[in-house]
């Protein structure tokens, strides 16, 4: 157990899913595992441990926000030994070629600050996803035919952003995508060592103002749980 996972050691695996909301974490638990168990409850972040293809997976609800997830992450790979962390969850899309429902594969995370800005001081660093499970993603979505676009993203502090400025920077530096969480979970897996990527479904829109009608939300995730799924055991 740790401050905020009741899990006992042994019940999580080393491969995670990181959805943001915990009852995606439950819906994909439940429709892609088998024999899966609740192993956190704590502050109804719920976390499960199952089977994918013979291969045991924990899916854990990482919360919204970097220092939401970086809690988590944190407890998981320095008391749980988690070695792959891939978060799923979703992004508004910044590019004209982005359209809702395609999936990122967050090669990089821009950011202007994470949990982790005051070890580095002033310097830039360059968050980026482990090679090997971008390439396997990507491979992953072309063979399930899911529309992919792999590049960097932007991991910002707020949904309600009034940067427009930046947004305009970041477009025209070819940004695709912008959520909240990514940036740190590359920080954490480079400090420790350990593999991570996010794969993105595209939500909403910052330049159409489109956004997913709830009823294509259950099947867009389920995209990004297999791909997901597929990248971290190739
Ligand atoms: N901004 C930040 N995070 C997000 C967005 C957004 O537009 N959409 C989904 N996650």
């Amino acid at each position: 157990m740790t401050v905020h996972i009741g899990a006992k050691p042994g019940d999580i695996a080393e491969v995670i899913l990181l959805p943001g909301d915990p009852y995606r974490a439950k819906w994909a638990a439940e429709t892609f595992l088998t024999e899966a168990v609740c192993v956190n409850q704590v502050r109804g972040m719920l976390g499960f441990t199952g089977l994918w293809n013979g291969h045991r997976v924990t899916i854990q609800g990482s919360g919204m926000g970097m220092p939401s997830l970086s809690i988590y992450a944190n407890e998981l790979i320095r008391d749980y030994n988690a070695q792959t962390l891939i978060r799923i969850g979703s992004c508004g899309g910044m590019q004209d070629h982005v359209g809702i429902r395609d999936v990122i594969l967050a090669q990089t995370a821009s950011t202007i600050s994470t949990p982790s800005s005051t070890i580095f001081r002033d310097l830039n660093f360059a968050p980026c996803a482990d090679f090997g499970l971008l390439v396997a993603a990507d491979r992953a979505a072309r063979s399930l035919g899911v529309k992919t676009h792999v590049g960097g993203i932007y991991s910002s502090d707020t949904f309600y952003d009034e940067r427009q400025d930046l947004t305009d920077q970041m477009e025209r530096h070819g940004i695709l995508g912008v959520e909240m969480e990514a940036a740190e979970l590359y920080i954490l897996a480079a400090r420790y060592k350990r593999r991570a990527l996010a794969v993105l479904t595209v939500s909403d829109h910052l330049k159409t103002h489109e956004a997913l009608p709830s009823e294509d939300r259950e099947r867009s995730f389920g995209d990004m749980v297999q791909i997901a799924l597929h990248a971290a055991f190739d």
